[in-house]
C-alpha cells in the first residue's frame, strides 16, 4: 500500500500531473458478477425476471421490486431473491421504498436497473388523461424520481454506482402514443444524466429493445417467434436481452457510459 502511494507521488512528479491506473477486466463468464448487489424493478416478469435469474447464476445477489405481492413471493421461492412490494407509479412513495431498499441491501448496491414498466398501444388521437398519466407516472415519472433517490441514497454516498434503464426502441424510432413518448425521454435522462454523472463516478446506460416475448405483448418464447412485419423477421427472447443487461451490470463494461445499446435485431437501422 505504502509502496503504492510512494510510485503514485513519482509518477505524479515525473508525468507533472494525474495518476490514472487501469484494472483490466476480463469476462469469466460463470462469475461475472459475483459478490455485486443489484435492485431489478419489475422483477417479477418478462424481461426484469430473466435478468434477475442470470444475475443470481452468475453470482449476484438481487433484490427484485413489483406490485403484485404473490408473483412477488413465488418468485422469491423460485431464484431465492429479495423482494419489495412497491408500486412505482406512486410517486410520492419513491423516496421510501427506495430508502428501505438501501437498507434491505445494507447500503451497498453495485446496480440500480430500471426495468419496471407498462405498455398500451395508444396515439396521439385515442389517448385520454387517465392513459397518459398512468404511463408517463409508471415509465417515466417513478424511473425518474427512483433514479434520484438511489443516486443520493446510495451511490453518492459509496463514491460509485451504475444505472441501467430499459428503454425501448419506441423511443427512438417516434411512437406519437404516450408509451413511445415515456420511453424517448428516459433516452433523453440517460445522456443528461450520465454526462453530469461521470465526476461522481456513476455510470447511466440504458437498453433499448424491440419487441420481446413477454406480458406486456402476450408473446411466449417457447412459441413460434416468425414475425412477418419484423426487419430480423423474429420476435426477440427476454434472456436475450438479459445478456446484454448482464454486460453493462459487469465490470466489462465499466468504461461505458451515456449510451443506448439498442437490442432489436436491426429493427431500427435505416
Ligand atoms: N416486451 C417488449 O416488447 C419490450 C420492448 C421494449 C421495451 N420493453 C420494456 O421492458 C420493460 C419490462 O417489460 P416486459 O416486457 O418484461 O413486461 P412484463 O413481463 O409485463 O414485466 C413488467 C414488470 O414490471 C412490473 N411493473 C409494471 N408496472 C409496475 C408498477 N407500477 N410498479 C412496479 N412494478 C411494475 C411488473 O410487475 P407487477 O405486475 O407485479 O407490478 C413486471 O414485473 C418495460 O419497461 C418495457 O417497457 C419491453
Amino acid at each position: 500500500m505504502v509502496k503504492r502511494y510512494i510510485k503514485n507521488f513519482i509518477d505524479y512528479i515525473k508525468h507533472k500531473g494525474g495518476v490514472t491506473h487501469l484494472k483490466i477486466n476480463q469476462i469469466h463468464s460463470e462469475k461475472m458478477l459475483e459478490g455485486k448487489n443489484i435492485v431489478v424493478t419489475g422483477g417479477t416478469s418478462g424481461i426484469g425476471y430473466e435478468i434477475a435469474k442470470k444475475a443470481i447464476d452468475l453470482g449476484a445477489n438481487v433484490l427484485i421490486t413489483g406490485r403484485n405481492i404473490d408473483k412477488l413471493e413465488e418468485v422469491k421461492k423460485e431464484l431465492k431473491c429479495d423482494i419489495v412490494q412497491w408500486d412505482i407509479s406512486k410517486v410520492d412513495l419513491v423516496k421510501e421504498k427506495v430508502e428501505e431498499i438501501v437498507k434491505r441491501m445494507n447500503e451497498n448496491i453495485d446496480c440500480f436497473i430500471n426495468n419496471a414498466g407498462i405498455y398500451m398501444p395508444l396515439q396521439y388521437n385515442n389517448c385520454n388523461v387517465d392513459d397518459w398519466n398512468e404511463i408517463m407516472d409508471t415509465n417515466l415519472g417513478g424511473l425518474y424520481f427512483a433514479t434520484r433517490e438511489i443516486i443520493t441514497q446510495c451511490f453518492e454516498k459509496m463514491k460509485r454506482g451504475n444505472i441501467i434503464m430499459v428503454a425501448s426502441i419506441e423511443g427512438i424510432r417516434g411512437m406519437d402514443g404516450p408509451y413511445g413518448v415515456s420511453k424517448a425521454n428516459v433516452i433523453h435522462l440517460t445522456h443528461s444524466l450520465a454526462k453530469k454523472m461521470i465526476d461522481k463516478k456513476i455510470r447511466v446506460n440504458a437498453i433499448a429493445p424491440g419487441v420481446t416475448c413477454s406480458n406486456i405483448n402476450h408473446f411466449d418464447d417457447k412459441g413460434n417467434l416468425y414475425s412477418q412485419s419484423l426487419q430480423g423477421k423474429r420476435i426477440l427472447s427476454a434472456k436475450e436481452i438479459a445478456d446484454v443487461a448482464m454486460f453493462l451490470i459487469s465490470n466489462s463494461s465499466k468504461c461505458i457510459t451515456g449510451q443506448i445499446l439498442t437490442c432489436d435485431n436491426g429493427e431500427t437501422l435505416l
